[in-house]
């Protein structure tokens, strides 16, 4: 008899044990979502259709200066599809699609007369989410500037964007708001300024020297003024928004707002002491560049020394209107960035933000080899990140709305339905999410990038980061599940955060 009850006991302990290891979406907070996430240009196609007119993004690509002059035309062609997609999400079990609204399809001149078929399709694209439980996670602005406001008075660089930007926010509210109750003013406002206006890889491909990206030659510009000039309009705009949507709309609509910057945690490589600084400040000049004021009203004090007179100063008034603007924080988060000091960097008239930092990623989001994929995740890069969120910043409700990996896709034109490399990575950090929830952390959702491949930024089709496959070879662009969508599903339907 003691032999069986010890052997039982010894079961139960080792299913208490296993119990307690495997995790399961119950782990988490009530109302905790699990979503994924794209963005419309990088997803939605039908460019020129049913009267959208050019952004800044159409602008770059027809020019040429894509990577393998490849354009987001037709993408994934969600504008077509976004039933059958949508469809996709109930069966995988989402909570929450974060997606964004087009403002050149909605607003096709950037201000003015509203086009009635944008309505029209963020309508039917909120009402078919909602028509399954899925709830809509909006982002406003995700860097697809109408062509239009660039053209008359050169966009973010001018402060007449932040009428602009809130007029088109107002146009979101009042005619999505009673649907939507999750906002995100801007997408990344900490590196469209340095992508556009430092290093000018990005749309509209300003710089004041060339960053090694052949294929996009710089076009004037002032590398040392104009991101944090675009930064401040971009900040600016962002607190507008959110001060007119508490005004006109909050009360009612019952919304949260917020804002989505892309969250590295840059780690020092050593424990040298201008290392540790290196990295610190590379934090400031990221995550800390808006942090910093949403929380304190003004640029970290590393920016104010190190950029001086080139740093916009805030008046009090806009101290005032920044400060607290936000009900939640929504992290893009990819990982860790190493970094050392590194003097010789000074002299090549480089970025404030790098100065004298040399900067290697420990988890480059762009993987080529299966090894790679899977030998390189650091978790707890979103650890540290939900840690300095945590004790520098007050913790703040955060969403994170952007995780995952990209990898490239086979040149035989297969299209690897097995990514358990995927499956992997996003486990780990889930878990090193819910760490951070019971060390205090408020973390609310977590999104996967993406729902389904999308034209990616830098690397159009050549890399791909998503659950569903999108075979952009076939005219239907065709979905096809990976392992890793199954894998998801599987979790999100209650099972085991396993693999
Ligand atoms: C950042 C951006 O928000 C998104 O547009 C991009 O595709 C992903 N991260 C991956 O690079």
């Amino acid at each position: 008899l003691r032999a069986v009850s010890l052997i039982l006991a010894s079961t139960v302990l080792s299913e208490v044990v296993s119990a307690a290891a495997a995790t399961t979406r119950a782990d988490f907070p009530e109302g905790f979502v699990f979503g994924a996430g794209t963005s419309a240009y990088q997803v939605e196609g039908a460019w020129a259709e049913d009267g959208k007119k050019a952004s800044v993004w159409d602008t770059f690509t027809h020019n040429g200066y894509s990577i393998d002059h490849a354009t987001g035309d037709v993408a994934a062609d969600q504008y077509h599809k976004y039933k059958e997609d949508v469809k996709l999400m109930h069966d995988m079990g989402l909570d929450a699609y974060r997606f964004s609204i087009a403002w050149s399809r909605l607003i096709p001149d950037g201000r003015g007369a509203v086009n009635p078929k944008g309505l029209e399709y963020y309508n039917n694209l909120i009402n078919e989410l909602l028509s399954y439980g899925i709830q809509p996670h909006a982002t406003i602005y995700h860097f697809d500037l109408p062509q239009a406001l660039q053209d008359e008075y050169n966009g973010l660089l001018s402060p007449r964007i932040i009428d602009d930007f809130t007029a088109y926010a107002d146009v979101c509210f009042s005619s999505f708001g009673d649907r939507v109750q999750h906002w995100t003013t801007v997408n990344e406002p900490n590196i469209e300024p340095i992508g556009g206006y430092d290093q000018g890889y990005l749309p509209p491909r300003r710089c004041s020297y060339p960053f090694g990206f052949d294929a996009v030659p710089c076009t004037g510009g002032n590398s040392t003024t104009e991101p944090y000039i675009v930064a401040h309009h971009l900040l600016l705009a962002h607190a507008s928004a959110v001060s007119l949507y508490k005004r006109k709309y909050q009360a009612e609509q019952r919304g949260q707002i917020g804002l989505t910057l892309l969250a590295y945690w840059y780690e020092s490589e050593t424990e040298k002491p201008e290392d540790r600084e290196a990295a610190a400040r590379a934090n400031d000049f990221s995550i800390g560049w808006f942090m910093h004021p949403l929380v304190y009203g003004d640029y970290p004090p590393v920016m104010r020394r190190n950029v001086g007179s080139r740093l916009p100063e805030l008046t009090p008034d806009e101290s005032a209107r920044v400060r607290g603007s936000f009900d939640f924080v929504g992290i893009n988060q990819y990982g860790a960035i190493l970094v050392e000091a590194d003097l010789s960097q000074l002299k090549r008239e480089l970025r404030d933000y790098y100065g004298d930092t040399a900067a290697k990623f420990v988890t480059p989001p762009f993987q080529s080899s299966r090894e790679q994929l899977r030998s390189r995740e650091a978790p707890w890069g979103l650890s540290k990140m939900l840690e300095h969120l945590r004790t520098k910043y007050r913790n703040p409700p955060v969403v994170i709305y952007e995780n995952g990996v990209g990898h490239e896709p086979d040149p035989s034109g297969e299209f690897m339905y097995d990514d358990e490399f995927r499956a992997h990575f996003l486990q780990v950090y889930i878990e090193a999410a819910l760490s951070s929830i019971r060390n205090g952390s408020d973390v609310r959702g977590y999104f996967v990038w993406s729902f389904l491949d999308v034209f990616e930024i830098l690397f159009a089709y050549r890399f791909r980061f998503g659950l569903y496959g999108v075979d952009f070879g076939d005219e239907q662009r065709t979905r096809y599940a990976r392992s890793s969508a199954r894998w998801y599903a599987s979790f999100l339907h209650g099972g085991e955060l396993r693999p």
